[in-house]
């Protein structure tokens, strides 16, 4: 069909194309030309035209919604109980909130914008508008609180192995919740848990990916990318969100069946990216520097120290670095 054909060569086309150009390249009239662009437009494509230059398809606005991404999620027991919120404080704030009002396990909560994102360590994480993956989700299990901190590794393996599934892209994990991307950060991973006596509560685990942004302000500008920069074209936000879910769920499964990482760390450590390399430990209690093996059933990661011995790091409030940067 003409349209289809004309739809094809405007994608292909980064700039405006002439319509002379299309008639030649189609084989077309003009009139024909401008028939297909109109049915496109009817379809909801968007494609200005400007005389003297001819014409040229905008990309679609990636708008979320609670629709979309329930839509996406179904046949998923996570999202079941879904919060779409355009804008909210932190994600993490909301199923807390959502939490302690007896909500079930399974309940997540997207925002398209934060405006008190938090990172690890007390950092403010960057939620600007239209253009990451801003969520949280309400886990409410039965093991021991001191296996806890293992679920972000679970959930960096999800988001891992649903950027590969989406945008082809090669995502690596920076020990223990970073995943990287040509060895720049796209997502970070913060889990909370809330204890009672000696028992889980709740858990809330929550992931903040850089999907489509084509800037980052000055303080993370070298470390920090986006799955849009790096793949060269725009990512639909509610398909890796489904993504990430649908991995999630298999990884929790196999992890709740021994409550550690046993059944996981062989590919955990095929997904390092320090594996097998320099790392500079950074401990509040003094920093190190090692070579990094992978993490072992615990969920620690295994670092040869200067003198040979081997140390296990617990992650909390230690993280690594490159020797000569940020991977
Ligand atoms: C990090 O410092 O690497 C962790 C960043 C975690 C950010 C996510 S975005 C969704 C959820 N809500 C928050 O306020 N933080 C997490």
């Amino acid at each position: 069909m003409l349209k289809s054909e004309v739809l094809k060569l405007l994608k292909t086309s980064k700039d405006f194309m002439s319509g002379q150009m299309i008639c030649d390249t189609l084989g077309v009239s003009r009139t024909a030309v401008w028939k297909a662009i109109k049915q496109l437009r009817s379809e909801g494509c968007t494609i200005e035209a400007v005389s003297n230059k001819g014409y040229c398809l905008k990309e679609p606005a990636d708008i979320l919604s609670a629709d979309e991404i329930k839509g996406a999620l179904e046949g998923s027991r996570i999202g079941k109980e879904l919060y779409y919120y355009p804008k909210t404080d932190s994600t993490n704030i909301r199923i807390k909130e959502l939490a302690d009002g007896g909500a079930l396990g399974g309940t997540l909560a997207v925002a398209d914008m934060q405006t008190f994102g938090k990172g690890r360590r007390g950092r403010q994480w960057f939620s600007p508008p239209g253009t990451g993956i801003w969520m949280s989700v309400l886990l409410r299990p039965r093991f021991e609180p001191g296996s806890a901190s293992m679920l972000t590794l679970v959930a960096a393996m999800a988001v891992a192995g649903a950027i590969k599934e989406v945008s082809g892209l090669d995502a690596l994990i920076k020990w223990p919740n970073d995943i990287v991307v040509n060895k720049k950060k796209v997502c970070g991973i913060l889990t909370e848990m809330s204890i009672e006596s000696d028992y889980i509560n709740y858990i809330i685990c929550g992931i903040g990916i850089n999907v489509n942004h084509d800037s980052f302000p000055e303080d993370i500008k070298n470390t920090a990318t986006s799955l849009a920069i790096e793949k060269g074209e725009k990512i639909c936000r509610a398909e890796l969100i489904a993504s990430v879910w649908k991995h999630f769920e298999n990884y929790y499964d196999r992890f709740l069946q021994t409550e550690d990482m046993s059944q996981l760390m062989d590919e955990y450590n095929s997904l390092l990216v320090n594996k097998d390399s320099e790392v500079r430990v950074l401990d509040p209690k003094g920093e190190w520097s090692g070579r990094a093996y992978g993490i072992n059933a615990e969920g620690s990661l295994l670092v040869e120290k200067e003198d040979g011995s081997l140390a296990k790091v617990y992650s909390g409030e230690v993280s690594v670095r490159g020797i000569y940067g940020y991977v």
